[in-house]
């Protein structure tokens, strides 16, 4: 069975068996729905790159106090969307907002509908992180529960979009023109953007995982001409392609993936770029960028 001819269905109670599945066999997650993905990937090791008065510098207080509004693009079961959230607004286990006169709010989706109803039911924070399944590649469903969440703010674009370690899923599911397109969809949408991109290694793993277990290869995975430096190659499509520039990397996980922080040169809401954040970003920035 080829991975794209896949689909993520089912509910909760159907979950625990077919998560056991996923864990044996992580070729049975073919969008990287893994159950529990957490316990891998650790949102600690992304958090302790990211400055907690990150949102606070780039989105100073307006005098009318816009709330600030972030998409969390494959949330998975909603771990790192609360870890964001909370680390944001410098809360500890256990509190709840303290700094009441920001409001932060965060649209999650994902693909994997049973992921999304345990992100739901887990979620100490119901009013201010919404869940939604939604395949993000299917332009349709995207635009209608894009804008309502949207319109409910008097708002056209998101504030910040988070985009992590989901591009190689995108990649080897929907190809270089699905990369290609996902991006140029996200930088129209959100004012800045994070992205944690997968580096090529993970692809091959995951093309070996499937080829493990009798599935026919990811249709795109040999065809892919964006492919080596994927970081570097995200860079170019986000500046070159899409304008966006490239504020700063925080650095990297220690599964090698950079944290990389873009911020649309214009928007219809425009907002300009902290000095202090730039200075940071010049001195942060440990890429070296070129065309491959
Ligand atoms: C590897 S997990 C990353 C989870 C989380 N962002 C993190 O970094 O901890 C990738 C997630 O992207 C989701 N995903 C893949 N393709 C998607 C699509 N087309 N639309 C929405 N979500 C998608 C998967 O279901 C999975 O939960």
């Amino acid at each position: 069975m080829a991975a794209s001819g896949k689909q993520a269905t089912g509910t909760v109670e159907e979950a625990s068996a077919e998560d056991e599945r996923r864990i044996l066999e992580p070729g049975a997650a073919p969008f990287g729905n893994f159950p529990h993905y957490s316990r891998f990937h650790p949102p600690e090791q992304r958090l302790r790159l990211l400055p907690p008065e990150l949102l606070r510098r780039l989105f100073p207080q307006s005098p009318e106090m816009r709330p600030i509004l972030g998409l969390d693009v494959g949330c998975n079961s909603g771990d790192l969307s609360v870890a964001l959230y909370k680390h944001f607004l410098s809360l500890r286990d256990g509190e709840t907002c303290s700094d009441a006169s920001r409001e932060l709010h965060f649209l999650c989706c994902d693909i994997d509908p049973v992921l999304v109803e345990r992100a739901e039911k887990q979620c100490p924070f119901p009013d201010a992180l919404t869940f939604i399944t939604l395949d993000f590649m299917n332009q349709r469903t995207r635009k209608v529960l894009l804008s309502s969440f949207l319109s409910q703010f008097g708002r056209s674009i998101f504030d910040i979009g988070f985009c992590m370690s989901i591009t190689m899923w995108i990649h080897l599911n929907h190809g270089d023109h699905g990369l290609w397109e996902f991006l140029a969809h996200l930088s129209s949408l959100c004012r800045y953007l994070l992205v944690e991109p997968q580096p090529w290694k993970c692809y091959r793993a995951a093309a070996r995982r499937l080829r493990k277990l009798g599935f026919h290869d990811f249709d795109h995975f040999r065809s892919l001409a964006i492919r080596g430096d994927m970081a570097n190659q995200i860079v170019q499509i986000l500046t070159q392609d899409h304008g966006m520039e490239l504020v700063c990397c925080f650095g990297n996980t220690s599964w090698d993936r950079s944290l990389l922080l873009f911020r649309a040169k214009q928007t219809t809401e425009t907002h300009p770029m902290p000095e202090s954040l730039l200075e940071e970003g010049k001195e942060r920035n440990r890429l070296r960028f070129w065309r491959q």
